[in-house]
């Protein structure tokens, strides 16, 4: 029962005492959120991740490329646990290595000939959703990692150092952050392999700015623009934020849009009552709604809508691998391989000093 399970997470949680640490993201459920001594965005939880370096182990409840990257930067003797190892991002599974390395390779080739202007042709940019390996890659091509929290910081690093950006997997955050910096549209587009049939021109790759991969989030692609014309319909004035994992055409007929991080804070610092009408996942959206009794808080998506990989962590899997440690064994344990490590490990070191 629930009450069983609670009883063994705080009985196993109280024996542990500092040798572990649990993270959790935003989109948790509350029954698991409610263990969590740190509760985080992307980038809040990596920099967790690396400053807690006093725990043996880090329980981390979020998705797979999160434990990734917090088994990346802590220290190679503290234990990064995912209580269920079938809690993945299938945005992060839409790049994989072979497939960006082929479009590299391209890309190196078409450019090889350009002037040397002391800039990199291409810069490879990848969000923090994605495998360790591809973080690996972008640190070894003179690239970094982004969150959506630091997504300009980063282009502008990037913009600095090279001509154009690849980046990947999620093609919406990248327009709609390379839009807000002023990048045209005709000068975005879309990755597409050169022998692709209906594929970019030459010239088109030769002009483009910020180079897109197809990848999206399913539970933001979910949001369109007439939500948001009924929210204001029914309710005029409404604040409506979304998150940048949404289509552009949400972002644009949006209020405002930011991590989840930074939808917390426009609520948290709200002084006067208001009505925020908010274009992410479900259980986040419920969670302010109930702790911010003095707005009013629903979710654009009147279909219930959660991440349901991040819904594969259950109290159920948090009991068993804090009883395992207790009983000194180490269960699901995320290890990127060693020869990945080194890279991507500068790829999020200059993802966290880009700060948001
Ligand atoms: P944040 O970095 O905004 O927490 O986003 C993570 C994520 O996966 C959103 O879908
Ligand atoms: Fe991945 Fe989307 Fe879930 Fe975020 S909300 S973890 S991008 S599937």
């Amino acid at each position: 029962s629930d009450e069983e399970l609670d009883t063994r997470i705080r009985a196993a949680r109280e024996t542990l005492g500092e040798r572990a640490v649990i993270l959790g993201h935003f989109y948790q459920r509350d029954e698991v959120v409610q263990y969590a001594d740190f509760v985080g965005d992307s980038f809040q939880l990596a920099n967790a991740a690396q400053t807690r370096d006093k725990a043996e182990a880090i329980i981390f409840c979020g998705v797979h490329f999160m434990a990734e990257t917090a088994d990346i930067l802590s220290k190679p003797e503290q234990a990064v646990i995912l209580p269920n190892l079938a809690a993945g991002c299938s945005m992060a599974d839409m790049a994989d290595g072979p497939s960006v390395q082929q479009c590299w390779d391209e890309l190196s080739e078409l450019y090889k000939d350009e002037p040397d202007d002391g800039r990199m042709p291409v810069i490879p940019v990848t969000y923090m959703n994605c495998s360790a390996e591809l973080k690996a890659f972008v640190g070894k091509n003179g690239g970094l990692v982004c969150t959506s929290s630091n997504a300009a910081t980063v282009l502008a690093w990037a913009f600095e150092r090279g001509r154009r950006v690849l980046f990947f997997p999620d093609q919406h955050l990248g327009r709609n952050t390379a839009k807000a910096m002023g990048v045209p549209l005709e000068k975005m587009p879309m990755w597409t392999p050169r022998k692709a049939l209906g594929g970019n021109s030459e010239e088109t790759m030769r002009e483009a700015q910020v180079i897109l991969w197809h990848g999206f989030c399913s539970v933001h692609k979910r949001f369109n623009p007439a939500q948001i014309t009924k929210a204001r319909e029914d309710y005029p004035g409404v604040r409506v934020i979304v998150h940048p994992e949404c289509p552009m055409e949400v972002v644009d007929a949006a209020d405002e849009a930011g991590s989840t991080d930074y939808i917390r804070r426009a609520i948290a610092d709200a002084t006067e009552p208001t009505v925020f009408a908010i274009g992410t996942e479900i259980n986040m959206v419920n969670r302010l709604a109930s702790e911010y009794p003095q707005h009013t808080i629903f979710c654009l998506d009147p279909v219930i809508c959660p991440c349901s990989t991040m819904y594969r962590i259950h109290p159920g899997y948090l009991a068993w691998v804090l009883e395992e440690l207790v009983a000194g064994r180490v269960v699901n344990r995320i290890q990127v391989p060693e020869n990945q490590q080194g890279d991507a490990k500068i790829a999020l070191e200059r993802m966290l000093a880009a700060k948001p």
